[in-house]
């Protein structure tokens, strides 16, 4: 079966991310076609619901006959036309109204909220789902029906709901979803040794993986059970700790994989300069270069890890980036590649002064 895969905001990571997510399971697949923010894949497995354990795909689609629509006395009908083009929009929109016409079915057309837009957001799809509608794809002139949508909703519960916030240094629950879904398993032990208040554990709970977050601020600890617990999770592992000094807290070889965003710097309200920057890459490699020295001690063989560094464009307009090979050298990781010629995808937006950069060891 092919599927359509409708990817979010930062399409290389989400691409990433289905292809850690097929190989980890074992799952045959194939990339058949890809552009822009679409990827066609090819599959002999059926994909279950999927689209609730990504965080980077906004909707999956099957392909679609027209023909296929003749139940339907009336139907409600929505269009996204990719990639973006309002001439094609016209046209496939006239197209598939004529085609319901011969067919005597009567078409609802709901046409997308943002202006000059040529496809649907994800709570437009939900709204035509829950009326029993369909959303039609145009693709490549093929035609394809969405089958799942990203709930938007649920992601954000987790995210600004929680009754602990701290919105500077926590990841986006998104972000935790698509790192832990590059390296791990459910019923696998995760460790975040930099856990804060424990958007990463509570995205792992989720996918039933058995949990030890580590922080040495006690505060994050407290707010990171509460938060847990807050979610309906009892049965976790908190440690007061220093992430350099894993082996005293975790037997040896008992980590099947780490997803972490470690300390990175203090917070930038503007862009640094070249010296700035080269402080503070300093300061978090010996960090880096330590945790990772222990993590090699606890992890089970071959164990993975999914990590952000920091990445600055700094005020003389150049990047400035941690060493990752080296780092790598000194603590006997080796690099994984996210993608064929991908080493590392940077997740940032443009106001971002500190940029994350996500990597995949290999113990
Ligand atoms: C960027 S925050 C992680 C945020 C977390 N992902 C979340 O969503 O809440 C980094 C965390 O590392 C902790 N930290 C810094 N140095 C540490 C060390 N040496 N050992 C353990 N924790 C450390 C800080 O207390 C902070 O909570």
């Amino acid at each position: 079966m092919n599927y359509l895969f409708v990817l979010g905001k930062n399409p290389v990571l989400s691409k990433a991310e289905i292809y850690h997510y097929f190989k980890n399971r074992k799952i045959n697949f194939e990339f058949i076609k890809e552009f822009e923010n679409i990827l066609e894949v090819k599959t002999d497995r059926n994909i279950g619901n999927i689209i609730d354990e990504l965080g980077g795909t906004i909707k999956i689609a099957v392909p679609l006959n027209l023909d296929e629509l003749h139940n339907y006395e009336k139907i409600k009908i929505g269009l996204s036309v990719y990639p973006k083009s309002n001439s094609e929009y016209k046209n496939v929109k006239k197209h598939i109204l004529n085609d319901l016409k011969k067919q005597k079915i009567k078409a609802i057309f709901s046409s997308p909220k943002f202006h000059g837009h040529t496809d649907l957001k994800h709570f437009e799809v939900l709204k035509i789902l829950k009326k029993n509608g369909v959303e039609i794809i145009s693709f490549d002139s093929k035609f394809y029906k969405t089958v799942q949508v990203h709930n938007p909703f649920a992601f954000k519960k987790r995210d600004v709901e929680r009754p602990r916030q701290r919105p500077i240094y926590s990841i986006p629950p998104r972000l935790a979803r698509i790192m832990i879904n590059l390296v791990a398993l459910p019923g696998q032990k995760l460790l975040d040794p930099f856990c804060g208040i424990g958007t990463i554990l509570q995205e792992a709970l989720i996918s039933s993986m058995d949990v030890y977050g580590l922080d040495k601020n006690k505060k994050c600890l407290d707010d990171a059970k509460i938060n847990l617990n807050w979610l309906g999770f009892e049965k976790f592992n908190l440690i007061e700790g220093d992430a350099t000094k894993l082996s005293n807290y975790l037997n040896r070889d008992s980590i099947d994989v780490i997803v972490t965003e470690p300390y990175l710097g203090q917070p930038l309200k503007s862009n640094p300069s070249i010296h700035q920057a080269e402080k503070i890459l300093n300061d978090v490699t010996k960090l880096f270069e330590s945790f990772l020295s222990e993590a090699h001690k606890v992890m089970k063989d071959r164990a993975k890890i999914c990590m952000i560094t920091p990445l600055f464009v700094v005020k003389e307009g150049k990047t400035a980036r941690i060493n990752m090979e080296d780092l790598c050298k000194k603590t006997k990781f080796k690099i994984i590649e996210l993608l064929p010629n991908h080493k590392s995808i940077v997740d940032a937006e443009e106001r971002h002064k500190t940029k994350r950069e996500i990597w995949v060891l290999e113990k």
